[in-house]
């Protein structure tokens, strides 16, 4: 069985995340998604309310299952028995921010791959704090986030 666990922040997530998910969903038998503490970044949503939103959103994947982790991600991997980390990338900027990063995690677990996704360029241009300013400045969300998760944000009020 090919497990692959998809980390980050999702605050919140976008359609970009929503591609990647999908496309990684097609080269693994079962997909975590998982919701991290990114130490870096001071979050416009709680850990839950990010995690809420992912879960909504990728409710009707097959194969596919998001979760909570506010540990290191390479423990949480060997605790799901996946192999893989999967990250998509938008640009040089992020490959290079990948690139340390699968260092620190297969030196935490020799085991452990970390496979890159290109963004498709149409999504380029959507990340999470573009998302984060539509929603400061009440813009339309529908083309930068899924409609699942614009669905729960809207039941906090
Ligand atoms: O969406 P982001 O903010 O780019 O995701 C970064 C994230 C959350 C995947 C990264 O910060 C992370 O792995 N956090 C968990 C703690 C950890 O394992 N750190 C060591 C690896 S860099």
């Amino acid at each position: 069985m090919r497990i692959a666990v998809f980390p980050g922040s999702f605050d919140p997530v976008t359609l970009g995340h929503m591609d990647v998910i999908t496309r990684a969903a097609a080269m693994f038998d079962r997909v975590y998604i998982c919701t991290m503490v990114n130490a870096g970044k001071s979050p416009m949503f709680t850990t839950e309310q990010r995690f809420e939103m992912l879960r909504a959103a990728v409710a009707e994947l097959d194969g596919v299952t998001a979760e909570l982790w506010t540990g290191l991600l390479a423990d949480y991997a060997r605790e799901r028995g996946a192999r893989w980390l999967v990250k998509g990338v938008r640009s040089g900027t992020d490959f290079d921010a990948e690139y340390g990063m699968a260092q620190i995690n297969r030196s935490l677990d020799a085991q452990l791959d970390t496979v890159l996704i290109p963004s498709r360029p149409e999504l380029l241009h959507i990340s999470s704090s573009m998302v984060r300013e539509m929603i400061r400045y009440k813009r339309p969300l529908e083309p930068c986030m899924p409609r699942a998760a614009i669905e729960v944000m809207k039941g906090w009020g």
